[in-house]
């Protein structure tokens, strides 16, 4: 229906004849003459609807209305002279129009479309008029170029694309499932794949050597701002691996991605890596955020010489507790007393009990805390932590993963407050060496899931002296600060697997209920093999810059997991409950 999409038209067209055809993104009435900006999928294009040019063409110009669907013919000419608007590629041209079809009408939007302080529910209700902004027209294409160029890198890898089942059985990755109720056997249900991870291994088996796939996860899990209930992962499986061969194919396909992205300069060819215990020690987590330094201290062994007995109290301990020391850089000239009040009740959220600092000042360190302290460790403390004249030291003490998670939380809160993070930059870090087991109220779970390798001491074998040191062949890519991706090497032989379940309390029968496929599997010649899995959403949303995960993804749920479009989910009618065997309890306390 057009010639030409409006971002091709230029001064080169001058004097030619074009059809263009879209929407109406605005209208002006200069009192006799109409101007329309009209916007395709990719520009917008000045429209000119002059009597003097063609009567029908003003007349029917004069009925437009904003988003009314056009398809308007004319010649280029170059705008008038002071009027050329350097925003749009095509703003040193107009079409003056001599041909305009209304090929549909538009109801008043329910909200102004470029406007971004809409509320996120009306926007998610019209979700198809949301869509049509230019700014979610770019957020799609960089998807579609990076999902290309995923599958471009992996195939040139070597990786076969495979799909792997949606109907299917429980996968273990730690999240409820989403359950389907099956028909044909009444009161049984598939469940929708959490990952592809057992399908992915069985491949291997099979001994397709390198698969991958962009497949869709399902996860009924609490929302946050970087998860849905429904996310896409780029799925990667190789054999006969190890971990590098695993992170190389990792590392080009990130390479290329924000190649095709046109961000390939921010990327190194090799990353960083940093072992998980180095970064909870020194970030508090294990996604640091390293455009930025600020790590923690370790401080411990001062405070066990102060003569404050909480401090030296906690400090003897030093397995089960922590005392670190957080330096922010000119820290006391940049807060005000306010603020640093503020601080305390900051970490207080995160079960601190208080937090204590050490302001630098030409005469030394001050502060209430000094007068526990000799001399001689304060300048210990200086000495370790670097500190120079207008530095704040901040102390947190208690144990081990309170402090560490509230230190690592207000380091980031720093870094936001003082503005200190560039946001141009990307930074990778390959967190490495995760524990096998964490032990939560005396319950031992996977720490990633159960098929994880442990590293096996000299002899081959799983040894230990507590169960959270034992360290698995894990590894997370982490992009300024975010969980882009992870993966592992797997457990290829039964015994280590049987091993491992007895370790996490799963019965034999539980196991062979759960995964006995796998298993059986494992005993027909399964090769070494480990993999990872990105995710496309996290990726995309750092790429287009976005804070909120619904952003990159076409028709998203909301925080409560509902579709406001479609207003799924929904009820079902009697007759389709029948057929399946179910019965619905609306009172589930009943
Ligand atoms: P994992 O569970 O770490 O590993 O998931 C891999 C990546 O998927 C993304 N992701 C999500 N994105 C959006 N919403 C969610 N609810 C969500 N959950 C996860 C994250 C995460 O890093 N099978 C293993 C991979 C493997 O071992 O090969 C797995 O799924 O970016």
């Amino acid at each position: 229906m057009r010639t030409h999409y409006c971002a091709n038209i230029n001064e080169e067209h001058i004097g030619q004849e074009v059809t263009v055809a879209g929407w109406v993104h605005s209208r002006r009435d200069h009192g006799g003459v109409i101007f329309i900006d009209i916007r395709d999928n990719d520009e917008i294009v000045q429209l000119v609807c002059d009597p003097a040019d063609s009567q029908e063409a003003h007349k029917l110009a004069e009925e437009v209305r904003d988003q009314f669907v056009l398809i308007a013919t004319g010649k280029v000419r170059p705008r008038g002279e002071g009027l050329e608007n350097p925003r749009l590629k095509t703003g040193k041209v107009e079409i003056v129009v001599d041909k305009l079809i209304i090929e549909n009408r538009s109801l008043p939007m329910p909200f102004e479309l470029e406007d971004e302080k809409v509320n996120e529910e009306i926007r998610l209700k019209y979700r198809y008029l949301d869509l049509r902004t230019q700014k979610m027209h770019d957020i799609f294409k960089l998807r579609s170029t990076a999902s290309i160029a995923a599958r471009n890198s992996l195939a040139e890898q070597n990786c076969l694309e495979v799909e792997t089942p949606i109907l299917t059985k429980s996968t273990p990755e730690g999240a409820r499932d989403y359950l389907v109720p099956s028909r044909v056997f009444p009161g049984e249900f598939f469940a929708l794949p959490q990952s592809p991870q057992l399908f992915k291994q069985l491949l291997m088996v099979s001994g397709f050597d390198r698969y991958f796939q962009i497949a869709k996860c399902f996860r009924d899990e609490d929302l946050r701002a970087d998860r849905q209930p429904e996310f896409t992962q780029i799925d990667v499986e190789l054999s006969f691996c190890t971990q590098d061969d695993v992170i190389a194919v990792a590392e080009k396909l990130i390479k290329d991605v924000f190649t095709a992205c046109g961000k390939g300069d921010k990327v190194p060819d090799t990353f960083e890596r940093m072992p998980y215990d180095e970064a909870m020690e020194k970030y508090g987590s294990d996604k640091p955020d390293l455009r930025f330094d600020m790590a923690m201290v370790d401080v411990i062994d001062i405070f066990a010489k102060s003569s404050n007995e909480i401090f030296s109290d906690i400090a003897k301990d030093t397995k089960a507790n922590r005392i670190k020391a957080l330096k922010v850089p000119n820290g006391d000239n940049i807060f005000s007393k306010r603020q640093m009040k503020g601080f305390e009740d900051y970490v207080r959220k995160f079960g601190a009990k208080g937090l204590g600092y050490f302001q630098m000042k030409e005469d030394g360190l001050k502060g209430p805390l000094t007068k526990f302290f000799t001399e001689e460790d304060l300048q210990t403390i200086i000495d370790r932590c670097n500190i120079k004249v207008g530095d704040v030291v901040f102390f947190g003490a208690g144990d081990k993963k309170t402090v560490l998670d509230y230190m690592g939380r207000f380091r980031l809160y720093l870094a936001e407050l003082m503005d200190i993070i560039d946001e141009d930059e990307y930074r990778f870090v390959w967190v490495v060496d995760f524990p096998m087991f964490e032990v939560e109220d005396g319950r031992v779970k996977a720490l990633h899931h159960p098929f994880t390798m442990p590293k096996l001491d000299e002899n081959g074998n799983i040894s230990y002296d507590d169960i959270e040191d034992l360290k698995s062949i894990a590894y997370d890519i982490v992009l300024n600060g975010t969980e882009l991706g992870g993966g592992s090497i797997r457990i290829h032989k039964e015994d280590i697997q049987e091993q491992i379940f007895k370790l996490l309390g799963i019965e034999e029968e539980e196991a062979q209920e759960k995964f006995g496929f796998l298993l059986d599997a494992l005993k027909f010649g399964a090769p070494p093999h480990g993999g990872f899995a990105i995710g496309l959403d996290r990726l995309i949303m750092l790429l287009a810059k976005t804070d909120s995960i619904r952003d990159v993804i076409a028709f998203p749920k909301t925080q409560k997991s509902q579709c406001l479009l479609t207003q799924a989910p929904s009820d079902i009618d009697g007759e389709q409950l029948k057929d399946l065997g179910l019965r619905i309890r609306r009172n589930v306390n009943n």
